[in-house]
């Protein structure tokens, strides 16, 4: 068909919600390799950003794309009522490689995307904590489905769809070329956390009991290094700090990991860098083959136990699928063959070394 069949008929038939609207007309591509995408007269585009970052293999990724047409070969659906051995081997993995670094034995739990294991995160924590109401950061991103959208902090994905009854309490990021408090990091002794803390220090602050230690909001949603927030991590000491204050009230860490999980950000998971322990991980993205899922490590808060997790309550249709339990398995060797942890830091020392010498000349 021709580009501009496309588009009339595009014009007639596709939702108007499609991001493809961002650009009027849409872009249309037609194929795709490793970094590059190309478009109707074969034009290549690098993506700089792949995907949202769920590309991190590059496109057409050869041994991903057999690992998925084998196990479309061998078994490419199974009803979610029953069990398979890729699920099951992928799953162990990530659980050992979990307990590696938090020393924390946590469970995973799969879904069709990244709000809807947002979503699960929120089932979980308001089953676990009996309450619906989070703390999340101004410019966090969590996803546009109902619940995802009430911890997301853009009004602008909300003001059309009434009244969030679960709209988290938003609190300003430590972002600190942009400081919200006007002051800067050689001197602030982290004012920000400081003034998190005394939400604490009493009631008529209208969220705790000092008296009964009890809070009204549940976990607190973070993004260590925020995505589609533009980019922007916290200050070293930020997350230990937040962290003592947490535990202290008993509310949970809920770590969003879907942008910045697996090796993105130089470590599998992007909390590493800050030397906390997160309770919940949500994740997904791990290669570019829509995998999705989430990983609970709850140590001893043990909400992980079945009793908060009962068959039968967080399930979908297409809960896992065999050929991306395969995908994710291969995705997840790839990583630990340390080829993209390689290939990244070679990749980031080079766009850096060229960011310098367009510094110089500006
Ligand atoms: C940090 C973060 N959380 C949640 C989501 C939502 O994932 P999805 O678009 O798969 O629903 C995204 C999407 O990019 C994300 O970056």
């Amino acid at each position: 068909m021709k580009k501009e069949e496309i588009l009339a008929i595009e014009q007639e038939v596709c939702s108007w919600d499609d991001t493809v609207h961002y650009l009027n007309p849409p872009k249309i591509f037609r194929a795709c390799e490793e970094s590059y995408l190309y478009d109707e007269e074969n034009k290549p585009y690098l993506d700089l950003q792949m995907w949202y970052s769920a590309c991190n293999f590059g496109y057409k990724n050869e041994r991903i794309n057999n690992a998925i047409k084998d196990q479309m070969d061998k078994m490419g659906q199974l009803a979610s009522q029953f069990l398979f051995e890729e699920k099951v081997i992928l799953s162990k993995k990530l659980v050992d490689a979990n307990q590696k670094r938090f020393g924390l034995k946590g469970r995973i739990h799969f879904n069709v995307g990244g709000s809807q294991a947002i979503e699960d995160s929120l089932k979980l924590v308001r089953n676990y904590k009996k309450k619906n109401l989070n703390f999340a950061f101004m410019g966090g991103y969590h996803g546009r489905t109902l619940g995802a959208t009430a911890i997301t902090s853009s009004y602008r994905y909300r003001e059309r769809f009434g009244h969030f009854s679960d709209r988290a309490l938003f609190i300003p990021f430590p972002y600190c070329f942009r400081c919200p408090y006007g002051k800067n990091l050689d001197s602030c002794d982290y004012y920000c956390v400081k003034e998190f803390e005394k939400l604490f220090e009493s009631e008529y602050y209208s969220i705790y009991n000092p008296r009964t230690k009890d809070c009204e909001y549940a976990a607190f949603y973070v993004e260590l290094i925020q995505g589609t927030g533009g980019y922007v991590k916290a200050p070293p000491e930020y997350f230990k700090k937040l962290k003592k204050i947490l535990d202290q009230a008993n509310i949970l860490l809920v770590d969003d990991e879907i942008q910045m999980g697996f090796y993105r950000t130089g470590k599998l998971w992007s909390i590493e860098h800050y030397g906390v322990k997160p309770d919940i991980i949500v994740f997904w993205k791990i290669s570019y083959k829509w995998n999705e899922s989430f990983i609970r490590t709850m140590g001893k808060r043990r909400a992980y136990q079945s009793k908060y997790m009962a068959a039968g309550f967080y399930s979908f249709y297409f809960l896992f699928k065999s050929d991306r339990c395969k995908s994710r398995l291969r995705s997840y060797e790839h990583h630990r063959r340390k080829r993209l942890r390689k290939h990244g830091s070679t990749k980031r020392a080079k766009v850096f070394r060229g960011l310098e010498k367009i510094k110089e000349k500006v």
